[in-house]
């Protein structure tokens, strides 16, 4: 057994050789053809992912691939898919089924697909079996071996599919291709415990692993030192960092010692588990500089034998005393959660307790998903519930959270709040959209200046989604 889980030096040193060895085969083809070869990553899911998919693009890189936005242009496509429900795979099946397209207009165009979904050993075999023409498949646990597989798929001819590691560990090291300049991701533990009992992340994850404090420290005094303005600690639940670690330093440690660490930048986290998510860690919070005041619980039902059949290990009432704990010491805390609706045996007065936790916590935001079977999850085994009342209840639980969300935004109006500008905003090219500090949308009339700043703006209007001002 490993004192920490990670991976040792001089094990990652393995795949540099690979990185080396695809590097040169790169550039001797750009040399020769006066083009370099391309790389295009497509990530499904959650920040996670998009985490993985830097790094991904990093070690294309690294081997010589220049990085497209354009699966056409593409010598290899990487497609990061995730599992957490039937839709996210479906999509990501459709998208590897176009990609069938281009592989006949270019045979030499390597396709892998990674992540997740195919670390479950049926949609292994699906994609060998029903996609002919994809090369390399490889799970989660493998990612850091990337360039080995890449390279031996390439020298071998032939498609491989990676087994799953028998131990996930912590890779550390691996070159990260950032997508901005000015916000980031950083992955401070990987895997999850819980197995709430709906849930597939476990199967596809891992156990849960720390990485050690120094390393997250570094990473994130260097992105600070870079310019970076709003950093977002990920793992699947924060509250449990640490505890594999050797020596005694919890999540909470954590934020005060990345607190101390001076610059114009906030950090916030995601996700925390109610289970335990301590007074300690709200404490650290509310005295901290650079922490955003912003929640995100999940809290998934309102209804305590819901809760329970969920495998959540805490009750609505536990719930509840974190908000107001919260609430209490951090009074502008923007609280945001997520819900599902239609879990097996969910009767109309569990959900309508669902409707009544909303009532009395008032979230400014919420995430909800209708409830979809995960193979090999206990609940996927339950008493279904019939899918046109799954669709009604989201349908009311949407009307009722909206309706919530406007009066939550609604006193920000005529307030000035410090919001950091993503430039022209994709739905609404007119304006220019920001985050506030709660991670709120805000709209308002910019210059490209603005990009990676942060701005002033005073809130006219407000929707359920968003913020709609001007600069001050
Ligand atoms: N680790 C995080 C959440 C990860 S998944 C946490 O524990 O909160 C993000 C969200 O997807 C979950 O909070 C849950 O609301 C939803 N989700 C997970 N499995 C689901 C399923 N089988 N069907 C519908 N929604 C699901
Ligand atoms: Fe899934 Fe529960 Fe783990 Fe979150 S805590 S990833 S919902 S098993
Ligand atoms: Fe999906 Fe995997 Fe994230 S299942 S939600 S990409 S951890």
């Amino acid at each position: 057994m490993r004192e920490n889980k990670i991976l040792t030096a001089e094990e990652m040193a393995e795949q540099e050789v690979y990185v080396a060895r695809m590097r040169s085969a790169n550039q001797a083809f750009a040399a020769q053809s006066g083009a370099s070869r391309r790389a295009f990553v497509l990530t499904f899911g959650c920040q996670q992912n998009e985490a993985d998919s830097e790094k991904i693009a990093g070690l294309c890189e690294a081997m010589g691939y220049e990085i497209t936005y354009a699966p056409e242009d593409a010598d290899l496509i990487m497609v990061n898919t995730c599992a957490i429900r039937e839709h996210a795979e479906q999509k990501a099946l459709s998208i590897v089924g176009q990609y069938k397209h281009l592989k006949a207009k270019k045979p030499t165009l390597v396709i892998g697909v990674c992540g997740c979904m195919v670390t479950q050993e049926h949609r292994k075999d699906e994609i060998k079996h029903r996609y002919p023409y994809v090369d390399l498949v490889f799970g989660t646990s493998s990612l850091h071996r990337f360039p080995r597989l890449l390279c031996e798929k390439l020298e071998r001819g032939k498609r491989l599919f990676c087994p799953e590691e028998s131990e996930y560990l912590v890779a550390e090291g691996l070159p990260i291709r950032r997508e901005s300049s000015y916000r980031a991701w950083v992955s401070i533990m990987y895997g999850c415990n819980n197995f709430c009992s709906y849930c597939i992340v476990p199967y596809v994850r891992g156990r849960e692993r720390s990485r050690a404090p120094e390393a997250i420290i570094r990473e994130v005094e260097e992105l600070v030192a870079r310019g970076y303005r709003d950093i977002t600690l990920l793992g699947q639940n924060v509250n449990s960092y640490g505890k594999d670690l050797t020596e005694r330093f919890d999540f909470a440690d954590l934020l005060a010692a990345l607190d101390r660490i001076d610059g114009d930048h906030r950090i916030r986290f995601m996700t925390s588990h109610p289970k335990d998510a301590s007074r300690k860690l709200i404490d650290v919070m509310a005295s901290s500089r650079h922490i955003a005041h912003q929640f995100h619980l999940p809290m998934q039902s309102g209804s305590d034998a819901i809760l329970c059949a969920m495998n959540r290990h805490y009750d609505t009432a536990r719930y509840l005393e974190i908000v107001d704990y919260l609430r209490e010491r951090i009074p502008d805390i923007t609280i945001t959660s997520d819900i599902i609706v239609g879990f097996p045996g969910e009767t109309e007065a569990d959900f309508q307790s669902t409707l009544d936790m909303l009532a009395r916590v008032r979230f400014d935001m919420l995430y909800s998903f209708i409830y979809s079977p995960r193979k090999g999850t206990p609940a996927a085994e339950m008493e279904q519930v019939d899918p046109a009342v799954k669709s009604e209840r989201f349908s009311r639980l949407l009307a009722v959270q909206n309706e919530i969300a406007v009066e939550r935004n609604q006193p920000l109006i005529g307030k000035t709040l410090r919001v950091l500008c993503d430039g022209v905003s994709k739905n609404n090219p007119a304006l220019y959209s920001g985050r506030t500090e709660g991670n709120k949308i805000a709209f308002f009339e910019g210059t490209p200046e603005d990009t990676g700043r942060y701005i002033e703006m005073i809130p006219e209007r407000v929707d359920a989604f968003a913020l709609y001002g001007t600069k001050k």
